[in-house]
């Protein structure tokens, strides 16, 4: 008997609690997939026309897939606000701003691959509010280091939709089966390669490094003999990291001196995933999970993988 997403409520202190959220997180999964599928038949690739918070051009697709996610959460009836990352502010879910849970979201990870069919994904993860209950939910709520993050995960739109995910008991992939109509279990309890597999890494950026991270990933590489493989949406790369093993990274450089990557729905959210499947999840000089957010688009240079290549690589 295939297992579904109910999986998730019989994992530990949180599953019973996450699992609405993260089977509003499939809804939203579902009709995102749908969206990309026929996108090109409804004018839905390319530019909204506007820049979001991070002064990046947004796809209609971030946009459409940020409504439909904001969609689900809303109608799990426990998510009093999400943060995302194409609104510049925190979003209150007005009608439940009594509700105990906040989401992190970037609601589609990789939108450069949108107009070459190339793989995207959902990430998100889930935080307690600190404000209590009566109150209207603040941005200061999202503002907590991964090591009070209850449950993260990300979906990826491929040639499959899988969504995997943690509530702190371990990772777990579930692939959409279209014959059932539901996720169902399929990658239980993932551990990250020891060794082997890839590294993962815009080297075109190499020569604007900071920190000597050139010459760290020279040596890695003639260390380790690792492959390489980089699609360029950080869900996809990812993925591939936590199933051969190896190390992504998104180092600081002189353009971007915080690195690329949003700490609170991407580094965190992947970092916590990471760590679960006994890897490491280090930004610069500390793990990613003891990083104090500051703000909500905060960005972070990420070194994520198998403990042995993240160590060689650091030092
Ligand atoms: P997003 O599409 O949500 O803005 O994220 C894109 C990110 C991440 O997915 C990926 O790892 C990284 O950008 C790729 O950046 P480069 O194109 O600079 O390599
Ligand atoms: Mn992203
Ligand atoms: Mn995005």
């Amino acid at each position: 008997m295939p297992v579904t997403l109910n999986h998730i409520a019989k994992q530990g202190e949180h599953g019973p609690a996450m699992m609405p959220i993260i089977q509003g997180v499939g809804r939203a999964a579902v009709e995102i997939a749908a969206l990309l599928r026929g996108a090109v038949f409804r004018g839905a690739l390319g530019a909204a026309g506007a820049e979001n918070v991070q002064g990046e051009q947004q796809q209609k697709l971030d946009v459409l897939s940020d409504e439909i996610f904001l969609d689900e959460m809303r109608s799990t009836g426990d998510v009093c606000a999400v943060g995302s990352e194409e609104q510049e502010e925190l979003l209150v879910i007005e009608e439940y701003a009594n509700a105990d849970y906040l989401i992190l979201v970037d609601p589609l990870d990789g939108s450069s691959n949108l107009d070459v069919d190339g793989p995207v994904g959902t990430i998100f993860s889930v935080v307690k509010r600190k404000t209590a209950n009566t109150e209207t939910p603040l941005a200061s709520d999202t503002l907590q280091s991964g090591r009070d993050v209850i449950a993260a995960g990300y979906v990826l739109y491929g040639p499959a939709t899988m969504l995997v995910c943690s509530v702190g008991q371990g990772v777990h992939g579930y692939t959409w089966n279209p014959a059932s109509a539901r996720f169902e279990l399929s990658h239980a309890d993932m551990k990250i390669p020891a060794s082997g597999g890839y590294y993962s890494v815009n080297e075109a950026n190499a020569g604007k490094w900071l920190n000597q991270m050139g010459d760290r990933l020279q040596r890695m590489k003639a260390a380790t003999g690792l492959g390489m493989r980089y699609v360029g949406a950080m869900v996809a790369d990812m993925h591939r990291t936590l199933l051969k093993g190896g190390i992504f990274l998104y180092p600081a450089d002189e353009k971007n001196t915080n690195g690329k990557l949003r700490l609170l729905y991407e580094a965190i959210p992947m970092g916590f995933l990471m760590e679960q499947a006994g890897g490491k999840a280090m930004s610069d000089g500390q793990p990613v999970l003891d990083v104090q957010p500051e703000a909500l688009h905060q960005r972070v240079p990420v070194y994520l993988g198998s403990a042995s290549a993240v160590d060689t690589l650091l030092g």
